[in-house]
């Protein structure tokens, strides 16, 4: 039976086992996919350890997606402009990796939330590794504008600038204005506003004055359960629409399955399962 992993550190709290086992009853693949913790400093040796065992495909977790990346032999666009993957896949010895996390981010606004992203003006919150794999789909995506913004207002001009340089995404970004700005009360009013920092982690206070938000505005976190509360309920009291990213988690899954299965599994009964707290 092909096998796949989710590997991560810690990970014991990982819903990919659940939503990757509910992918594979409704589709009808027959597959085992189970959680492995691996210490800092033993991921390349143990990844070549499962490969050889017939491991056929792993998501990767924090804080190995900088080196899975770095372990393939090939990479996908996503890849070389997240500079981080989460999605490996094992054929005739060779590891290809791809990035789920933004098209995951991308299809739960479009397709969960209806929110269409084309033409419309977006705020991405952060410049780590979060925003750094949403910002390509993001882009391809095709809004009118997509402001960048985050505390260490370099990170997020060397983000740009990276996105900027990458040939393939020269017809999206001439439909796109793509502009770095800092995070300061003058911003103008979006659409979209997409938290990527890890500040609601600490309990900071939203990093946007609320006239950063148009209104009824789609207000989303990465993150969800707890970590998100802070961020979301700040934006419901601004009259916006909040979302966490339960959605994404489970559209980054189905994006990964499609990647190994060739078989793209319904989501909706997945996600409203999780809400349900399942
Ligand atoms: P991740 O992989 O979750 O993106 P990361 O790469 O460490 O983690 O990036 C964390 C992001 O959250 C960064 O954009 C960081 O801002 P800095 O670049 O200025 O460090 C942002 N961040 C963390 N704590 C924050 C806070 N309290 N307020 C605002 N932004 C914060």
């Amino acid at each position: 039976m092909d096998s796949y992993l989710v590997i991560g550190n810690p990970v014991a709290h990982s819903k990919s086992p659940h939503i990757h086992a509910r992918f594979a009853s409704l589709t009808g693949q027959t597959l085992t996919y189970e959680r492995l913790q691996v210490e800092p400093g033993h991921f390349a040796a143990r990844m070549r350890e499962l490969i050889d065992q017939g491991l056929k495909g792993c998501n990767v977790t924090v804080p190995f997606k900088l080196e899975a990346c770095a372990l393939a032999q090939e990479r996908s666009d996503r890849v070389h402009l997240a500079g981080a993957a989460n999605t490996l896949s094992f054929q005739a010895g060779r590891i290809q990796a791809d990035n789920t996390d933004g098209i995951g981010l991308v299809r739960d606004i479009e397709v969960n939330a209806g929110q269409t992203l084309r033409g419309s003006r977006v705020l991405l919150l952060g410049a780590g590794g979060a925003a750094a794999g949403a910002l390509g789909p993001l882009l391809l995506a095709g809004p009118a504008q997509l402001v960048v913004s985050n505390r260490t207002e370099a990170k997020a001009r060397e983000l740009v600038a990276r996105h900027h340089a990458h040939a393939s995404l020269q017809a999206a970004l001439s439909r796109t204005e793509l502009l770095a700005l800092p995070l300061d009360a003058s911003l103008p009013a979006f659409d979209v506003v997409i938290n990527a920092t890890a500040g609601s982690l600490a309990g900071a206070a939203p990093p946007i004055a609320a006239s950063a938000l148009q209104p009824n505005a789609l207000v989303y976190d990465m993150m969800y359960g707890p970590a998100a509360q802070a961020f979301l309920q700040w934006a419901a009291t601004q009259g916006a629409r909040p979302r966490d990213g339960l959605g994404m988690l489970v559209e980054q899954a189905a994006e990964s399955f499609f990647i190994w299965r060739g078989v793209r599994p319904p989501t909706a009964p997945v996600l409203a399962h999780l809400r349900q707290g399942g």
